[in-house]
């Protein structure tokens, strides 16, 4: 019976082990951190180390292969052609592998996006109308709502009231479902979009900008983005079409108070 010489035994052992560690944990579908990997190959090799090391015998056995391999055989030629092309290949593999490991590769960009591109010029000197409506309005209102000899700031008042309510329910119909009904980004349908619908009540979003930026990002929505805004992450939807301007104005009237934030107030041209 013709016995594996303890070489080939330890160099199957290995290569079976390294299948495992490497085949097993994938086929069912799970990953294995690297350093787990690593302390396995470790405990691998200590294992074959150990086999070898049984005895005098097997050790120098071991010893006899790799040594004549590393001398080589003058009277067998094909030995010694496969020898030689081990040998190249070896510190070949090596080099390649620490060239792969620095060579620096093409990346797709890491997903870097600006937020807040610069507001379109046609949008950017826009004021709310209704935050201070002007006299004519207030008076058509009185009138309208029967309220008689009412003083007109009092009306005003009450005016700014109704817009916020309006506004509070078309923000509740038409941005709930993303933004959420507390405007801090959770709505029902927020999990669904990788690039998150924004919350509202962090300071660094709708406070940062003048309401003629919120208008304009309703108006336009994702698709009207820069491309340094990456348009095509955006969920936002173009509301130009289905709200009219004053709906539009209520709605970011009441999404700022639902968010209790403040939003900035325009730069004085000198
Ligand atoms: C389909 C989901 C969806 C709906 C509905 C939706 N939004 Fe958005 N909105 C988003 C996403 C996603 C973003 C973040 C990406 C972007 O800025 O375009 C966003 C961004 C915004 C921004 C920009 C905020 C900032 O600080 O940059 C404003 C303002 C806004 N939405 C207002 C509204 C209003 C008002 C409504 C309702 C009329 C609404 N959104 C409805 C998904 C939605």
């Amino acid at each position: 019976m013709s016995k594996i010489s303890v070489f080939w035994y330890s160099v199957i052992a290995f290569v079976v082990g390294i299948v495992i560690i490497y085949a097993v944990p994938s086929s069912f579908g799970l990953t294995l951190p690297l350093t787990a990997k690593l302390m396995y190959i470790l405990l691998l090799v200590i294992g074959i180390g150990l086999y070898i090391t049984y005895n005098d015998e097997k050790l120098k056995e071991f010893v006899r292969i790799i040594t004549e391999f590393l001398r080589g055989k003058p009277e067998k030629s094909t030995y010694n052609v496969i020898r030689i092309v081990i040998l190249a290949i070896i510190p070949l593999l090596i080099g390649w592998s620490i060239y792969d490991f620095k060579a620096p590769k093409a990346q797709s960009p890491t997903g870097l996006r600006i937020q807040h591109p610069t507001i379109p010029g046609k949008f950017e000197h826009l004021v709310n109308p209704l935050r201070e409506p002007e006299d004519e309005i207030v008076k058509k209102f009185i009138e309208e709502e029967n309220m008689g000899d009412i003083g007109l700031e009092e009306a005003r008042g009450l005016l700014a009231e109704k817009y916020m309510d309006e506004g509070r329910a078309l923000y509740q119909i038409n941005c709930r479902p993303c933004h959420g009904s507390t405007a801090d980004g959770s709505g029902p349908m927020a999990e669904g979009f990788q690039l998150r619908p924004i919350n509202f009540t962090d300071p660094g979003t709708i406070a940062t900008v003048v309401e003629s930026y919120a208008f304009w990002r309703v108006a336009e929505g994702g698709p009207k983005l820069p491309p340094t805004s990456t348009p095509w992450d955006s969920a936002m939807p173009i509301w130009k079409d289905d709200l009219t301007d004053d709906e539009k104005w209520k709605i970011i009237i009441a999404e700022y108070d639902t968010a209790g934030v403040e939003p900035r107030i325009p730069e004085e041209l000198h």
